[in-house]
């Protein structure tokens, strides 16, 4: 078996006297779809922001493809190989959804000012592989048609399209969602699920945080459900389903398709 491309060891992480993360411990395997669920305040949200160096930890360490990245900053991460996506949508709402793309892409390959100034031969190819991947990329989550317009003029659900974009513009080893369908119409929902086991087959390795249980279940290929901080269950999607643990960890608000299940 090839080594895991995410390893966490005994993540810890309080706010004050919140305990948010508790000793959290998990492997996400190469090529694989990885569904990081539970309730509302669980801690998925701080788990991933830990891990891609946006909030310092208290405890814990982390490898991205066997390297350590803990308490890294966030572009070190990204260098390493590690592409994010937040919970709230971020684009550069003056910026044109190719531009939004082309800044992604640079943020990695940063060309040195002399470089920029005499416009070497190295830096025009530079440019033209850009753009030639970032077309592409625009192509895929099916935004050609608006390519040229500013992001903040599209709708909620194309800003989504261009983060998801930025996030995978730069072909990353792991790639991390945080609610990639939250406030997103069904044919939508359905174009991401398309778009994300598409990266699978091609080899990219996800964590998605999801409340959609649905989309979860038929997505993922192991799914990790955290509780109140701590990890509760780990498993296939069916044995989560079936553990009465993962109920229990949701009453008050249990995600429609385990209530259906367990009925
Ligand atoms: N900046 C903060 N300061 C203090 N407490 C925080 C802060 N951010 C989150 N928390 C607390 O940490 C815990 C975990 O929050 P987090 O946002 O990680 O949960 P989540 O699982 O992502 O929830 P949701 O599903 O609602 O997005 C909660 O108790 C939350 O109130
Ligand atoms: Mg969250």
């Amino acid at each position: 078996m090839t080594a895991p491309v995410l390893r966490i060891e005994g993540l810890r992480k309080h706010y004050g006297g919140v305990v948010a993360v508790d000793q959290v411990s998990f492997n996400v395997e190469a090529g694989t779809i990885t569904a990081l669920i539970g309730p509302n305040g669980c801690g998925k949200s701080t788990l991933i922001d830990c891990l891609s160096g946006f909030l310092p930890a208290q405890g814990g360490r982390w490898f991205l493809q066997a390297q350590e990245i803990t308490g890294r900053a966030p572009w070190e991460i990204v260098k390493a190989g590690l592409s994010r996506t937040f919970q709230t949508v971020r684009v550069y709402p003056t910026l044109t959804v190719t531009e939004n793309l082309l800044v992604a892409l640079q943020a990695r390959a940063v060309a040195p000012w002399t470089r920029n100034f005499f416009r070497t031969p190295a830096l025009r190819r530079l440019e033209a592989d850009s753009r030639q991947r970032v077309r592409e990329v625009i192509d895929r989550v099916g935004l050609r048609a608006v390519a040229d317009l500013p992001a903040g003029t599209l709708s909620y659900g194309q800003q989504k399209l261009i983060a998801l974009g930025a996030a995978v513009v730069e072909r990353p080893a792991l790639l991390i969602l945080d609610e990639p369908l939250a406030g997103v119409n069904p044919t939508l929902c359905r174009q991401i699920g398309e778009l994300l086991a598409g990266l699978r087959d091609e080899g990219m390795t996800l964590l998605l945080v999801e409340h959609n249980m649905d989309f979860v279940m038929r997505m993922s290929d192991k799914v990790v459900v955290l509780d109140r901080g701590r990890l509760l269950v780990e498993g296939t999607p069916q044995a989560v389903r079936a553990d009465p643990r993962v109920l229990e960890a949701y009453i008050g608000s249990p995600p429609r398709s385990l209530a259906k299940e367990a009925a």
